[in-house]
């Protein structure tokens, strides 16, 4: 049986596997409507989710199989004080997969530790959220054909963005690949991070402006600043507006540059830009049920 906790979990060829899988659910979706007859899924979400739980709720729903869950800590036992190991294991009695999201960093590993079902980690406070980066790896590799040989830039919250966090480890697996961070000085990406690229000899670059990347990219990953673990209300109303990305922002992009974002968007990208052709985020928020699909199929035949 195997767990999804960060995306290094898989090797590049379990990754290119799994889109090939999801890629012919897209194509083929009537093959798969009944592929999960009679499963069940546990969505355990301790902390709030639309995208996520519901991608996670279509996925399931579209193999044929039933989701039953929590979208709250609140009503969960949690509230009693019932411990995350506790929780897996009763879940574990009632569910085939399990999809968790908490605010503490490391509780899905915990729970994972405990489980007798798969467990997925849907986001863990600002560590990693490897569905999203399986999401986003396989929207690049659909619509640039491939995951080598481009500059990526990544803009807004890269300290908190725990989106950023999972992407940029994902990437580095994958050859020619140049990184530009674009973030205000207060939100710049961890140390640990540029220290995993001095380490791995991979060329980045820290900008704070959006303006000067621009004509350099191949793919631009926008990002909200992350309000939520804030300490302070003051430092987010003064940072939440420092990108946002306009028309006449993007006169200075190519002209097949990708624009990403693992949504929800606040107002770092201008509602005029969803026309622009390339605007990919609401096709990524697509891809993300596809591949969510071919993950559930991938981890319970393992888990077989
Ligand atoms: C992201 C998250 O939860 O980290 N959302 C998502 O799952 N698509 C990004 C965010 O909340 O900013």
């Amino acid at each position: 049986m195997r767990h999804l906790m960060s995306p290094l979990d898989f090797s590049t060829k379990e990754l290119d596997d799994l889109f090939d899988l999801a890629t012919d659910i897209k194509n083929n979706p009537e093959k798969y409507a009944h592929a999960c007859d009679g499963k069940i899924m546990a969505t355990c979400f301790y902390e709030p989710s639309t995208r996520t739980r519901l991608s996670f709720e279509s996925a399931m729903t579209r193999l044929g199989g039933n989701v039953i869950g929590f979208s709250d800590a609140n009503s969960s036992s949690a509230a009693k004080g019932e411990s995350v190991s506790d929780t897996i294991r009763v879940i574990s009695c009632y569910a085939d997969i399990c999809a968790m999201r908490h605010p503490k960093e490391g509780a899905p590993m915990v729970a994972a530790t405990k489980s007798l079902i798969p467990v997925i980690n849907a986001g863990d406070g600002g560590h990693q959220h490897p569905t999203q980066t399986l999401t986003d790896l396989m929207t690049i590799r659909s619509m640039k054909g491939s995951l080598s040989g481009f500059t990526i830039g990544l803009c807004g919250d890269l300290k908190f963005g725990r989106t950023v966090h999972s992407l940029i480890n994902a990437l580095v697996r994958y050859e020619n690949i140049h990184f530009i961070f674009i973030s205000p000085e207060e939100l710049k990406v961890p140390d640990y991070i540029t220290e995993m690229l001095d380490e791995k000899n991979i060329s980045y670059e820290e900008v704070i402006s959006l303006d000067e990347a621009m004509p350099k990219l191949d793919l631009l990953y926008m990002t909200r600043v992350q309000k939520e673990r804030f300490f302070n209300e003051e430092d987010y109303i003064r940072l939440k507006g420092f990108y946002i990305l306009t028309k006449e922002k993007l006169e200075f992009a190519k002209p097949d540059m990708l624009i990403l974002h693992p949504l929800p968007r606040v107002n770092e990208i201008s509602v005029e830009v969803d026309n622009d052709e390339r605007a990919a985020y609401f096709e990524q928020a697509q891809y993300g049920v596809y591949v969510r699909m071919a993950l559930i199929l991938t981890l319970l035949k393992w888990a077989k």
